[in-house]
Order: structure tokens, then sequence, then C-alpha cells
């Protein structure tokens, strides 16, 4: 496997020896047809886990069903609306029927909705408003609903793994629908996890940070220097969040509910990126330079 910090390393799909972490488990992953919510459901059928594709692009959720059973996973498209209360029945309804109850969900599925709710706020409308949020806090609402209704009534413990964004945090510029969703994600997270906790269904969140998708700017140099900013310097792969999610729908996590993690190459734990810090940067490139330093004043 390659290891995270070698910078020649491919971090595309790294093989997936897979643990075994999720056997036994039932995990419908929402937009898992393309990038990130894929990742995650080829990460969760490698650790064993039967996994439910649930998205509204059907080639794209055949094609990551395809791919998993190929790789002698479990998995089964189910091509619905998730915001609705009708789609996420639809969507449940087909996943049970299949595979039994679904014991884990990750809500990674988010809708861009319209293109006039990315821009500045004073052209923003009350339509585009309300829609972006009917969609994304309905996406987040109807399975996770519906999921905790079923595990409720079976008296059986449950995961759930919201997809957050670093967005939640701190503010994109013409991105205030898409913020404001997000930061709902994480309050919703806890809210949630708290309220599910006698139940023993545990509710938590992921904050990626920027991660290569097929959306991303294929300019090199802007790469270059989204990753720049970065501590560990690169973006992320949808796998680096997967595996996280792994962790928070294993019982590895067992006595963590109500948390949100920053996975995002260390961006949200610094005050300010590397260009724009008050002193120098030290890499394994120069930090002989500060050693020089030090013996030149000695
Ligand atoms: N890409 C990043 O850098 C990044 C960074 C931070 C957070 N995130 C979050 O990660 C998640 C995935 O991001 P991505 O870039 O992979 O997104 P994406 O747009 O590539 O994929 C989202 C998937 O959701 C599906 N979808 C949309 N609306 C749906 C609906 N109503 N019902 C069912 N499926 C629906 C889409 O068809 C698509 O397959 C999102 O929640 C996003 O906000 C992404």
């Amino acid at each position: 496997m390659n290891h995270p910090l070698d910078p020649e390393a491919e971090h595309t799909e790294r093989p997936s020896p897979g643990y075994g972490l999720l056997r036994g488990s039932t995990a419908l992953v929402t937009g898992g047809a393309r990038n990130i919510g894929r990742g995650i459901a080829l990460r969760f059928a490698a650790e064993g886990a039967r996994v439910v594709v649930a998205d509204t692009a059907a080639d794209a959720a055949d094609a990551t069903v395809n791919h998993i059973r190929a790789a002698g996973g479990d998995a089964v498209a189910v091509v619905t609306d998730l915001c609705t209360e009708a789609g996420a029945e639809e969507a449940f309804a087909a996943a049970e029927s299949r595979f039994g109850l679904v014991d884990t969900l990750v809500n990674n599925a988010y809708a861009r909705v319209d293109a006039r709710a990315f821009g500045p706020f004073l052209r923003l409308t009350g339509e585009v408003w309300e829609e972006f949020h009917r969609v994304n806090l309905g996406l987040l609402f109807h399975p996770t609903h519906r999921m905790a209704r079923a595990l409720a009534d079976a008296g059986r413990p449950g995961t759930v793994v919201n997809i957050s964004s670093h967005a939640a945090a701190r503010a994109h510029r013409n991105h205030i629908p898409y913020d404001t969703v997000k930061g709902g994600v994480d309050a919703f997270t806890r809210a949630v996890a708290v309220d599910l906790a006698p139940w023993n269904i545990r509710v938590n969140a992921l904050r990626p940070g920027s991660v290569e998708v097929d959306a991303s700017d294929p300019d090199p140099r802007a790469r270059q220097f989204r990753a720049a900013q970065i501590p560990l310097n690169r973006e992320g792969t949808p796998d680096d969040i997967a595996t996280s999610a792994v962790y928070l729908a294993s019982p590895l996590s067992q006595w963590v509910t109500g948390q949100v993690f920053n996975v995002d190459g260390g961006m949200a734990a610094q005050a300010r990126p590397p260009q724009t810090e008050n002193g120098p940067v030290w890499t394994p490139r120069n930090i002989d330079d500060y050693d020089a330093t030090l013996e030149r004043r000695a």
C-alpha cells in the first residue's frame, strides 16, 4: 500500500486489503454512485459489508455495483431520489428485501440543485434558498429517519455517518446555502446522536477538506496550489474519506457518538496556510538551513 506521506505515491484507488471490519453489516450509501460516495461503497464492500448504492444516477450506480461484485463483494443499486420520504422508503424497502435491515447509513449525497445557489448573497432569491434546503436537508432527514425507525422497531443497534464539509466551520465565498446546509449537518449529527443514544444508534460526521473528484479543476497548477496549502501537502482521495467512515461505522468506534471529525490533511488545524505564515515553514528539504542558522548564531 502507498505510504500516505510518500510524495511520489499514487493516491487514487488504493488496493483494498480489507480487515473484515464491517463483516455482517448492511450499509446504505446515499450518492454512492460517484466520487466520495463511490469510494465509501468500494471500501465498505472491501471491509465485508453488503452495500446498497443509492443514487439518482442509474448508470454510475450500476458501474459501482459491478465494480464491487467483480472484486468479490456483495452490492445492489437502488435508483431513487432520496430527499423525499417516498424516495427513502423505496430505497430502504428495496435494501431490506435484498439484504434485511440496514444497520449502517452513510448520508453522503448532496445536490447542487441550482447554479444560482452559488453566487453573492445579494443575488440569492428566497425560492433558490428554500429549494436548496428542501433537497439537501431532506437528503439528511429522510434516510436517517427511515433507518432509525426500522432499527428501533427491531431493537437493533446501528450507525449513521454524515458527510459534512470543512464548509461547516469556515466560509467559502459564493457558497452561502451550501455552508449553511453543512453547518446543519453538524448540528443534526449532535442532536440526533443524543436523541438516538438510548437505542444504541450512533451518529457521527466527517468533514472532508478538499478531495479530488470529477468536478475538481483538472489544471495541475491549480491542484498544486491547493495541495500546497494543506499540511500533508496533497488533496484527499475518496478513499481517504472512506477509511475514516469505516472507523465510524465499525465497532472500533462503539463509544463514539455525536462527533464531527475533520478529514482534511491537517487543513483545519492550522491558523493560516504556509504561504501566509509569519515565519519560515520547515520541511525535510530545508530543515538543515535551520540548523545552520543556529550554528552561525552560536
Ligand atoms: N468533493 C469535495 O472536495 C468535498 C469536500 C467536502 C465535502 N464534500 C461532501 O462530500 C459529499 C460527496 O461529495 P462529491 O464531491 O463526491 O459529490 P458528487 O456531486 O460527485 O456526488 C454526489 C452524488 O449524490 C447523488 N445525488 C444527488 N442528489 C441525490 C438525490 N436527491 N438522491 C440520491 N442521490 C443523489 C448524485 O447523483 C451523485 O452521485 C457531499 O456531501 C459533499 O458536500 C465533498
